[in-house]
């Protein structure tokens, strides 16, 4: 049985921020629950967190039945950190200890370090160009594990080893806590060390090995925000590639951001400063022209979104052409072919197919009709002050620019609205409703004349 530890009570100085460092999102998502869910994946039973540092608020914001979080009052360092969770642990489970702020870790290396773990335990190190600020692992002459020396208690000779600590270990549950329960705090630092364990494996007769990844960059903490921006576009890069591979047009990885996840159909254009939030779907050959955000939505087959579009909970249809500078909102829902312009905002309102509104309105709380044309100008009015009420505008209706729609409010099929009423009945099948006072022009107007100086 496997068990996770994670710890993320560090107090995260450098980050600079009133919030806990494993809080802040990678991708739109806390780096801790990116670990979280690495731990699922690697189908844990149990998933132990250590918490201190804004202990309250990130206990909240991981709570979860899998989740039990132990506090750390002091952080007194990562060895004491681990033995915080480790006598929670079943005996003979195999423990992997994770940290909350290495988010990008995947789940086929340290599916590795889990399976060595059943025979001894564990290190997973990495060989960096720069490995400064890491623990180096130190080797004997027959080039097995000696031990991990921190940054600040090295010798020059260690400082020189490439190979790191990336920090993740694994062992047996009760060889561990029994190891955790002797490590000393007699460093530098005066703090009570994990990979210090490894040592006392080593002076209990038993053998420690390493899995050593190339992936240097799934192994990188996040300790300052340059850290942070390097792993999300090093993240960002990745799912880029990702798109790519399955045929998706991406017109430059470093201009694309994917908060969330992004399901995309071949021949997709994604262009620059795209981005995108919660669970976004678009079909083939559908185009996202630059600036777009795009959050919870779908997006059908060959339809366009013009450029600084921002579609929130919407479900567009194919070939539908939307913005630029539209705005869809949630319970928008567009069929084939229907068109929403410039400065037009759709909420909570179903377009039929071929409905357009093309410049310039309101369309909320509303039904309107296939091929139904509304106005530049034009505002559904929904709200009352205290209600919301619905328009419902019949299949090919034609609505004159800068009508005002009092709703609630039906306009059937083929009817048509002069330009500039104010429409507050219903308005029959194929009529003509005028809604505006009548043009009165007035003979010998005298032009108001400027004061003289
Ligand atoms: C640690 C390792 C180092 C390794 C590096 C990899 C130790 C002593 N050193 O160093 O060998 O190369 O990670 O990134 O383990 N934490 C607690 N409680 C504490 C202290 C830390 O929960 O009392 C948590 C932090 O929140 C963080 C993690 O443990 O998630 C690592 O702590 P950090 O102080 O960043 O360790 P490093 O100095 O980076
Ligand atoms: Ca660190």
């Amino acid at each position: 049985m496997l068990e996770v530890i994670i710890l993320a009570a560090g107090r995260g100085t450098r980050m600079k921020s009133s919030t806990p460092k494993v809080l802040h999102p990678l991708a739109g998502r806390p780096m801790v629950m990116r670990v979280i869910d690495t731990a699922r994946q690697l189908k844990a039973e149990r998933i132990h967190v250590v918490v201190g540092h804004g202990a309250e608020q990130v206990s909240a914001a991981i709570a979860a039945p899998d989740v039990t979080t132990y506090v750390q009052a002091e952080q007194l360092g990562t060895g004491h950190a681990a033995l915080q969770a480790a006598p929670s642990c079943l005996p003979q489970s195999t423990v992997l200890v994770l940290y909350g702020d290495v988010p990008l870790l995947t789940t086929e290396v340290l599916s590795e370090v889990v399976n060595a773990a059943s025979h001894s335990p564990v290190l997973l190190a990495a060989t960096l160009d720069n490995p400064i600020g890491y623990g180096r692992v130190i080797r004997d002459s027959n080039g097995c594990f000696a031990k991990v020396v921190e940054q600040k208690d090295a010798s020059p000779d260690e400082l020189a080893v490439a190979e790191v600590n990336t920090g993740v270990l694994a062992a047996q549950a009760s060889e561990l806590h029994r190891w955790l329960l002797q490590v000393t705090n007699d460093n530098v630092q005066g703090e009570f060390y994990l990979p210090d364990v490894l040592g006392l494996a080593l002076d209990d007769g038993r053998e420690v090995s390493v899995v050593v990844t190339d992936r240097s960059s799934d192994i990188a903490g996040v300790n300052d925000r340059a850290q942070l921006e390097e792993l999300e576009r090093a993240y960002q890069n990745r799912q880029a590639k990702a798109l790519m591979a399955d045929g998706v047009r991406v017109m430059d990885a470093n201009r694309l951001d994917i908060r969330g996840s992004l399901s995309c159909g071949v021949d997709v254009v994604l262009d620059v400063n795209v981005v995108i939030e919660g669970d976004v779907v678009i079909g083939d050959g559908a185009i996202i022209e630059a600036n777009c955000v795009l959050k919870n939505c779908s997006i059908g087959e060959d339809a366009v979104i013009h450029a600084f579009s921002h579609v929130d909970g919407a479900v567009v249809g194919p070939q539908c052409q939307i913005g630029p500078y539209a705005r869809l909102r949630p319970g928008a829902e567009l069929g084939e072919q229907a068109k929403v312009g410039n400065f037009v905002e759709v909420k909570n309102s179903v377009l039929g197919p071929g409905a357009k509104a093309n410049h310039l309105a309101y369309v909320g709380d509303a039904s309107v009709g296939a091929d139904a044309n509304i106005g530049a100008g034009t505002i559904t009015c929904n709200y009352d002050g205290a209600n919301k009420h619905r328009t419902e505008l019949g299949k090919n209706v034609f609505i004159g620019s800068n009508s005002t729609l009092v709703a609630p409010l039906k306009v059937e099929d083929d009817g048509f609205v002069a330009a500039g009423s104010t429409v507050t009945a219903t308005v029959g099948s194929a009529q003509l409703a005028v809604g505006r006072a009548k043009q009165r022009n007035i003979d010998g107007w005298k032009r108001p004349v400027k004061p003289k100086k």
